[in-house]
């Protein structure tokens, strides 16, 4: 038995579960980067550790999205699922398993737990006065009422909160509200909800939040609510609604959040009748399994408060930790839209290598809550110099020689005592990516890969090379290089996992971290293939263009939605004078062209019928340039130009349809001509 296994760990380890009714973007990729490090970390060592996710399949956004798509709640989740599960698999995010939360056994353990609740007494029922929507027949959530702000007069407001002056407030002092669903105008409704009585577990939660189980830095601010007294939390809701009905209750159903993190217990269940893993074993009170939630700063009210009191009350043990990251910023901005920051996973995918992010993360990473930025340039210079500048330089430099001069194989190594440094440093470096400090590691591996470059520049094997009975001595240095690049990759490869695989195929051997010490010697490497490109700033330029074309346009899907902006599904009503401020005008499309470097905008010509103007439209998905050149459209022909990537955009081409090879607009025998006022 090797020294690994004796000490082998149980560790089951989640990420917070995405929303089913976005795409994944760069922000999330940070937690998804990081747990994956960690867990891949974990299983090299020998541990038995599992990571599961699933998608949050449940709610009212995904319920109103797939009514405006006109399809069930069960087909939008199936699609995005597929979606997440190969952005995720793009960046090599390594799931045991990936499930739903709209699953059967999350159904149980979500009924199992609520039915304990109530058995234990933490489940009360009263009436609340609510907002609901006369047209839809639904309750409406504070962000689905929109209004004047009752301080500032700003109009078109969320029922919380107001983006013009930040005055915060209930729907019910909004000036005019309407629903954002309907856009009729919401009455007030009683109805009978489900609380789970969280101040029951002042006492308990006053205990576990300091039990080491937080970062200090969280276990304070929760400190500070316990402090201010807790509330009890409304986990019901009216239907309709997308989610399990509650037992006993017809027509409520748990609030999403409720049933949100039992999907942890969940996925892990389904892998555990899989691959017949004791589910009691890593669940039961007292076990002394391990189990980690790899979580954003902005959901740690759910999994430090509610969480553990809902397991700990219905028998289940606690998390031994859940670990807060901060948030992802991109040049020092919030991710924006308008600035191309923010980047879905797939643009990013379609432009660069996952493992460059996969490095900048962890070379940025702390055990802290710090939010973290993504600066582009320091990104590109970062990844240059670190990966390809030190660390592939190592191995390029020295495996020409081996596989020209020695048919392939390494000889003995001699700077034993160099190596053995090399290998001594692992210690550190598995503290540092055991205490999630990755940034840490990432620099100590520098160090090394400094030393060996530094070792490689001294010996200067390529002038070695040229002299005469030199050979022992020129395989000698290249065996030491190679070994040392070794360990490096080695110390690297739960960040970088497809450099590690392609490493393993070039030295012919496995990178094996408990058995880093047995060093590679007379053994036939593989010939040297370029691991890493260089990181290209002309590719993140592409990648930024390609996100700004994200834009919701006046044509397709809204894409590039962040988690929360994607509710309203008919815009806010506007009054008839906004409408008539829009001048609308029959024109010609006198040329079409593509646009370079744009995968869905064109550029259109048009005749306006008094002159000519130059508009970008994104339609290039369901129309050839030439196949629209003649034909009529119609135009916002009063929209202040605006200056685009690629040029001044005067005005904007209206169209209609879902979005694809589906974008429709006006035929050509609607006896329209240029100019003519459309109303
Ligand atoms: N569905 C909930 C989680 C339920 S867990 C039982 C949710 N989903 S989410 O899609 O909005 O976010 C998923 C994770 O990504 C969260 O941990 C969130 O904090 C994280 N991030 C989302 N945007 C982020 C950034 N911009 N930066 C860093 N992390 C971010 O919350
Ligand atoms: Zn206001």
């Amino acid at each position: 038995m090797t020294q690994a296994s004796k000490q082998q760990r149980d560790i089951l380890v989640t990420s917070a579960l995405p929303y089913a009714n976005g795409p994944i973007h760069l922000g999330h990729l940070l937690e998804y980067i990081q747990t994956d490090i960690w867990t891949r970390y974990q299983k090299m060592r020998g541990h038995n550790c599992y990571y599961v996710c699933a998608d949050d399949a449940h709610g009212t956004a995904i319920m109103l999205r797939a009514e405006r798509e006109g399809i069930t709640p069960e087909q939008l989740i199936a699609r995005i699922s597929e979606e997440h599960q190969q952005d995720f698999a793009g960046f090599h995010i390594r799931f045991d398993n990936y499930y739903s939360t709209h699953s059967e056994e999350n159904q149980f353990f979500s009924e199992y737990i609520y039915r304990q609740l109530q058995e234990n007494g933490h489940i009360a029922t009263r009436n609340i006065t609510q907002f609901f929507d006369p047209e839809k027949e639904m309750f409406l959530a504070d962000r689905f009422i929109k209004g004047t702000c009752p301080k500032c007069k700003a109009e078109d407001q969320y029922g919380d909160n107001c983006e013009a002056c930040g005055a915060t407030y209930t729907p019910a002092e909004l000036i005019n509200p309407r629903s954002a669903v309907s856009g009729a105008t919401p009455v007030e409704k009683q109805s009978e909800h489900y609380f789970f009585t969280l101040p029951d577990f002042q006492d308990f939660l006053s205990q576990w939040t300091r039990s080491g189980a937080l970062q200090p830095q969280v276990a304070n601010k929760l400190a500070e609510w316990l402090e201010a007294g807790l509330q009890e939390w409304d986990i019901s809701r009216d239907a309709p609604y997308f989610g399990f009905e509650i037992p006993d209750a017809p027509g409520k159903y748990f609030y999403v959040w409720l049933d949100a993190p039992i999907g942890y217990l969940a996925s892990f269940k389904n892998l555990c009748n899989r691959e017949d893993i004791n589910f009691e074993h890593f669940w039961k009170a007292d076990s002394d399994a391990e189990v980690y939630h790899f979580i954003g700063k902005d959901i740690i009210n759910f999994h430090a408060l509610f969480w553990p009191s809902m397991l700990h009350d219905a028998g289940f043990r606690t998390p031994t930790a859940v670990w807060a990251h901060g948030f992802v910023t991109v040049n020092g901005k919030k991710m924006s839209k308008s600035r191309g920051t923010f980047i879905m996973a797939r643009t990013y995918l379609d432009h660069l290598n996952p493992e460059y992010l996969r490095y900048y993360f962890a070379a940025k990473l702390t055990g802290g809550v710090d939010d973290m930025d993504l600066n582009l340039e320091d990104f590109a210079a970062r990844v240059n110099s670190d990966l390809i500048g030190k660390v592939v330089n190592i191995a390029s430099r020295s495996a020409g020689f081996i596989t020209k001069r020695f048919d392939g194989k390494l000889g003995q190594v001699t700077e034993t005592a160099k190596l053995k440094a090399f290998i001594d440093a692992g210690k550190d470096i598995e503290e540092y990516y055991e205490a999630r400090e990755f940034g840490r590691a990432m620099r100590r591996i520098m160090e090394l890969a400094d030393i060996a470059n530094q070792y490689v520049n001294d010996e200067q094997p390529w002038v070695i090379a040229k002299q005469e009975g030199q050979d022992d001595n020129l395989q000698a240095i290249c065996t030491n290089a190679i070994n040392m690049f070794r360990l490096l990759i080695t110390y690297l490869a739960p960040v970088l996992p497809k450099m590690a695989e392609a490493s393993e195929a070039f030295l012919n051997s496995r990178l094996d971290w408990n058995h880093r010490a047995e060093l590679l010697e007379d053994h036939a490497i593989s010939k040297f293939k370029a691991l890493m490109n260089r990181v290209d700033m002309a590719q993140i330029e592409k990648m930024l263009d390609a996100s700004k074309e994200e834009l919701p346009a006046a044509t397709g899907e809204q894409s590039g939605q962040s988690d929360n902006t994607d509710l309203d599904p008919i815009a806010g009503e506007i009054e008839f004078p906004d409408f008539a401020k829009v001048d609308l005008r029959v024109v010609k499309i006198l040329k079409a062209e593509h646009v370079e470097g744009a995968d869905k905008l064109l550029r259109l010509t048009l005749d306006v019928g008094h002159g000519e103007r130059n508009v970008f439209a994104g339609i290039k998905s369901a129309y050839k340039p030439e196949d629209l050149e003649g034909r009529l459209t119609v135009m916002v022909a009063n929209l202040k130009p605006r200056k685009m990537k690629f040029g001044m955009s005067e005005g904007m081409v209206l169209a209609a349809g879902p979005g694809g090879k589906e974008i429709f607009i006006l035929s050509p025998d609607s006896g329209a001509t240029p100019g003519m006022r459309v109303m």
